[in-house]
């Protein structure tokens, strides 16, 4: 660090994190969890988590369209307004950020300037869900700019955009720590999800069925099993057995949801598939 005419130059980042951090001494650490609503134990976990690391918490609900396909369920997502206000002002949340989507895309949608992380974006979900991690990165930084926390918080069921989250706000050099926490799941396995909540009762009782087959996957891969393309292969058809709709079934590098090296330790498996209309994903960690 050099001083001049009492000018603090600075060339790294960590180095400008801390002067930025001084500057802020007195200030409360603000934690954030943003939402789409229709809260759930998995979301009220998040909060919890982040009452434990900051003094101040935000939660926001915002159903965002640009994350949606045109044939997927933007109109039709639960929205559960006063039971979500209620539930997170039993938590003792300090603000919950209810935006318009008028005031977030105030130049609408066709204009709006978008965060897109490539690589990352176009894979797994991303390859069945063209756009949607394009959507998701150009909120959750709108967001971030607007409550411009200190840290935020996002479920590990949702793995791909958690690692997408994170890659942006490293390549975005965003002053933010991102954590991720792990899924919350019903007495029979299922991952919680609003979207759990357009089942019927059969396939409700087949939903748990993906966190069955991957943690099957897991055991076997613990145990020494190491031709993944031909399990990938053998997964799918199970999970066609068992009445879904496969979209994919796939193990991957944790750290860069790349095809796993040799060298690779921490892999993660994903599934998704359909029950009538209702996509399911799901995945588990494993380390070998
Ligand atoms: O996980 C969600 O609910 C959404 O994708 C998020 C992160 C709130 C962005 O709209």
């Amino acid at each position: 660090m050099q001083l001049v005419d009492g000018m603090q130059i600075v060339s790294d980042i960590q180095s400008l994190r801390e002067l930025r951090r001084e500057w802020q001494t007195g200030k409360q650490a603000i934690a954030f969890v943003p939402t789409m609503g229709n809260l759930h134990n998995g979301h009220l976990k998040l909060v919890k988590e982040a009452k434990k690391h900051a003094s101040k918490v935000v939660v926001s609900i915002f159903v965002n369209p640009l994350q949606f396909g045109p044939d997927e369920d933007l109109d039709a997502y639960p929205r559960t307004m006063e039971q979500d206000k209620a539930s997170l002002a039993e938590l003792g949340v300090d603000v919950l950020f209810m935006p318009k989507v008028e005031d977030i895309y105030s130049r609408g949608l066709e204009q709006q300037t978008f965060v897109e992380v490539p690589g990352l974006s176009y894979m797994i979900c991303g390859a069945s869900r063209p756009g949607h991690f394009r959507g998701v990165a150009t909120i959750v930084c709108k967001l971030f700019n607007m409550v411009q926390p200190n840290m935020a918080f996002f479920g590990e069921k949702d793995f791909q955009q958690l690692q997408v989250i994170k890659a942006m706000v490293t390549d975005l050099s965003m002053n933010l720590t991102i954590h991720g926490v792990p899924t919350e799941r019903e007495a029979d396995g299922l991952a919680m999800s609003s979207r759990n909540n357009y089942l019927n009762e059969e396939q409700r009782e087949i939903a748990p069925g993906l966190y069955q087959l991957i943690s099957n996957m897991a055991v076997e891969i613990k145990s020494g099993r190491r031709d993944f393309s031909i399990m990938i292969q053998e997964y799918r058809l199970r999970l066609a057995s068992i009445g879904f709709k496969p979209d994919y079934i796939d193990i991957r590098s944790a750290s860069s949801l790349l095809q796993p090296s040799h060298e690779d330790k921490e892999l993660v498996i994903l599934g998704a598939g359909f029950l009538g209309k209702t996509r399911i994903i799901d995945n588990i960690q494993v380390e070998i």
